[in-house]
Formats: C-alpha cells, sequence, structure tokens
C-alpha cells in the first residue's frame, strides 16, 4: 500500500480531478447533520490549489441508482465547501458530457468545480467503460482522497484510475493508508483491539483476521452475548445469532491456541426492551429471565482499562452498546475516555464507533479516526480495496 500522493507529482496547470467521499449526513431538511467529510477533504484540495491546479472535484451522495433524484443533488455540499474553503465552488449540472467538458477546460488554476453527483448515471457503480472514458476527459491527473468509498470498484474512482496517469492518493487518502499500516500491519506491540457492536455475523471476518495480528481482543456490544450463550451459559433475552455459536466457539478456541487474550464483559446494564426506564447493573451471569444486556457495566469498563495499559496500539470498532440512548451510553463514552486517556496509538473507524468518540468530546484524543464505515471494515478483513490498489506505486 505504498502508493505515490499528491505530493509527488507537479499540478501547475493541470485539470487535477479529485475523488472525494463527499457522502454526508443529512437531516430531514436537507441541511449537512455532520460535515467531517467534508472537512477531512479540505487539506488534499487546498494542496492542490497551492500547486496551482485546476480543480474538479467528484463525489457520490446517498443511493440515488442512476437516476437524477434533487434530494441527491451535491448543491449543499458546494455551499459549505465555498464557506470552508473561502472561495466560489461552481456546481457543475451534471459530472460528464459535453457542457461540463466547456467548464472544466474554461477553469482557471485556482478554480474549484464539484461535478454533480456521479451517481446519478448508471454506469457508475457498474464501472461502465464508457462513463469512465467520461471521466477521463476531464483530467490530466487523478487524485483519490475517497477513502469512505475505496471498497467500491466504481468509474469515479477505479475506472477512471485505469485511464489517466498518474493517479496518486489525497491527503486524508495517504493518512488513512498510514494508520492503518501502523495500527494493523506493522504494529508496535502489544495490540488490543476493541469490537463490539450487535452482530458477530458482521464482525466475524474482522475477529477471525484480528485473531492473527492482535495480542487481546475485548469484545463489547450485543455480539458478546452470543459467545456467552455459546459457552453455555444463561443471557435472558439479550440478542443471541444461535445460527454464529459455533463461530463463537472456534473463535475463542483460536484465540487461546494462538495465545491472545480474549476478554467478554463481566456485568452489564440490563432492561427489559431498549426502551424501557428501568435499568439494573448485574454481574454478566445474572441476567434474568425476560432481561436484556445493553451496555457494558462498570465493573467491564474497569477490566478493559486495566487491559488497554499495557497496549502500545488500540484498533476500535463498535460500540460497547446502545450508545445512542442516554441509558445505555456510559459504558461506550467510559471506554471512549480511556482509550482517549492510554499513551498507546489508537486508531478508531466505523459510523458509530466515530460518532460515540464525538459524543464523548475525545475525538481530538484519538491518534486517527477513520473517515470510512465499510471501507474501514474490509481492510480489517485483511481485503484489498480497489480504489487504493489501483493508484500508482511510489
Ligand atoms: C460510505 O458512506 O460508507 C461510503 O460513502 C460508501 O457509500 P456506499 O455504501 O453507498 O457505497
Amino acid at each position: 500500500m505504498n502508493k505515490l500522493t499528491i505530493d509527488q507529482v507537479d499540478l501547475a496547470g493541470k485539470r487535477v480531478f479529485i475523488r472525494v467521499d463527499f457522502n454526508v449526513p443529512m437531516t430531514e431538511n436537507g441541511t449537512i447533520r455532520e460535515e467531517t467529510r467534508i472537512t477531512a477533504a479540505i487539506p488534499t484540495i487546498r494542496r492542490a490549489l497551492e500547486k496551482g491546479g485546476r480543480i474538479i472535484l467528484a463525489s457520490h451522495f446517498g443511493r440515488p441508482e442512476g437516476k437524477v433524484m434533487p434530494e441527491y443533488s451535491l448543491r449543499p455540499v458546494a455551499e459549505r465547501l465555498a464557506q470552508l474553503l473561502g472561495q466560489p465552488v461552481a456546481l457543475a449540472p451534471d459530472c460528464v458530457g459535453p457542457e461540463v467538458e466547456n467548464l472544466v477546460n474554461a477553469l482557471q488554476p485556482g478554480e474549484v468545480l464539484l461535478l454533480e453527483n456521479v451517481r446519478f448515471h448508471a454506469g457508475e457503480t457498474k464501472n461502465s467503460p464508457q462513463l469512465a472514458d467520461a471521466f477521463a476527459r476531464l483530467a490530466d491527473v487523478v487524485v483519490n482522497d475517497a477513502f469512505g468509498a475505496a471498497h467500491r470498484a466504481h468509474a469515479s474512482n477505479v475506472g477512471i484510475a485505469q485511464r489517466v496517469t498518474p493517479a496518486v492518493a489525497g491527503l486524508l487518502m495517504a493518512d488513512e493508508i498510514n494508520y492503518f499500516n501502523r495500527a494493523v500491519r506493522q504494529p508496535q506491540r502489544p495490540v488490543a483491539a476493541i469490537l463490539g457492536g450487535s452482530k458477530v455475523s458482521t464482525k466475524i471476518a474482522v475477529i477471525e483476521r484480528l485473531l492473527a495480528q492482535v495480542d487481546q481482543i475485548l469484545i463489547g456490544g450485543a455480539m458478546a452475548f452470543t459467545f456467552f450463550k455459546a459457552r453455555g451459559q444463561a443471557v435472558g433475552a439479550s440478542l443471541v445469532e444461535e445460527e454464529m455459536l459455533q463461530v463463537a466457539r472456534n473463535a475463542e478456541e483460536q484465540a487461546k491456541a494462538r495465545g491472545v487474550q480474549l476478554l467478554l464483559p463481566v456485568d452489564a446494564v440490563i432492561a427489559q426492551s431498549p426502551n424501557a426506564s428501568e435499568t439494573q447493573t448485574v454481574a454478566i451471569d445474572a441476567i434474568p429471565d425476560g432481561w436484556m444486556g445493553l451496555d457494558i457495566g462498570p465493573a467491564t469498563v474497569k477490566l478493559f482499562q486495566e487491559a488497554l495499559q499495557s497496549a502500545q496500539t488500540i484498533v476500535w470498532n463498535g460500540p460497547m452498546g446502545v450508545f445512542e440512548k442516554a441509558a445505555f451510553a456510559r459504558g461506550t463514552l467510559a471506554l471512549a475516555e480511556c482509550v482517549a486517556n492510554c499513551q498507546a496509538l489508537s486508531v478508531a473507524g466505523g459510523g458509530d464507533t466515530d460518532a460515540a468518540l464525538r459524543q464523548a468530546g475525545v475525538a481530538d484524543r484519538i491518534s486517527f479516526i477513520s473517515t470510512g464505515g465499510g471501507a474501514f471494515m474490509e481492510l480489517l478483513e485483511g481485503k484489498e480495496l480497489p480504489g487504493i490498489s489501483v493508484l500508482n506505486d511510489a
């Protein structure tokens, strides 16, 4: 994953096609709810401007499935980006075609044009050669900064990069690659992985992969209950994936065989439903019938905190409970504080983890928070991401 970056290529007077991931969450009123993905792309855009490039930005937004849908227009993003950059950002009426080519060719060094949502064309997600050719006509240099979409092989990230040289990583993409390498590929040991979320089935590929790479795995969230059930323990009405019981047993055996410490919660905050107002904190083997575990308890926070003290590297994906609800947020937020206080290199990823770290007010004390959801998970699973592989090697 050693790729050429924007700093290693000449951009003066060039049409610089920067693929960004502006797939930001919106409110019901059509305003931007969370703008990290826009702010995260700013350093690359500024660098390209400083280097005298003529800047063309391309992004997907939502899943309009090849149709032009006004609610998926990038207009709100263009307006916000102009404020953040302190200069005009024109929005093209489309992302390809003669009119867009004219706009691109008229761009002067230091000017920025945002193309309209690339997913208004069905060829985007199919990586259609025609659409990739049309994108390639807009570019002298391709810069990919869209780590969040790097697990997709689409026309505006992979197709265009197969047609235009140089195709290089932007600063955000380079950071994502660099921190992932430092946290997972060549980490300082001991390495601790914190995994949470509700389902073993969505995390098992990550667990299996990490068992070969880390020294400790701390498991929280509802998926811990599948592990307890697999051990033959009663878990009340907690969420269990019956079809994953054997998989959980195998993971525990693997951990033993490899000398990886696999830690599960020792207590839980329980309720009769996620919406119930009455809660209790009980030992993990004392969950009554009809009650379910919805957060880790204080003894687990202490156990996990102690386990993290010796870690040189911490990787975190997934919340410890239903942290969107105040009654079940304490465990996740307390653990976020622990991780922020650790001296270790800390790398976190996934939408919920990102939201929890921000909610805890500790995001700036985490070494790196990935902008990827699915892309971060696929890297953790050990997969190659097509949006990265296609870029020119350093
Ligand atoms: C994301 O939000 O994870 C990326 O922008 C990718 O979006 P997608 O899952 O719609 O391809």
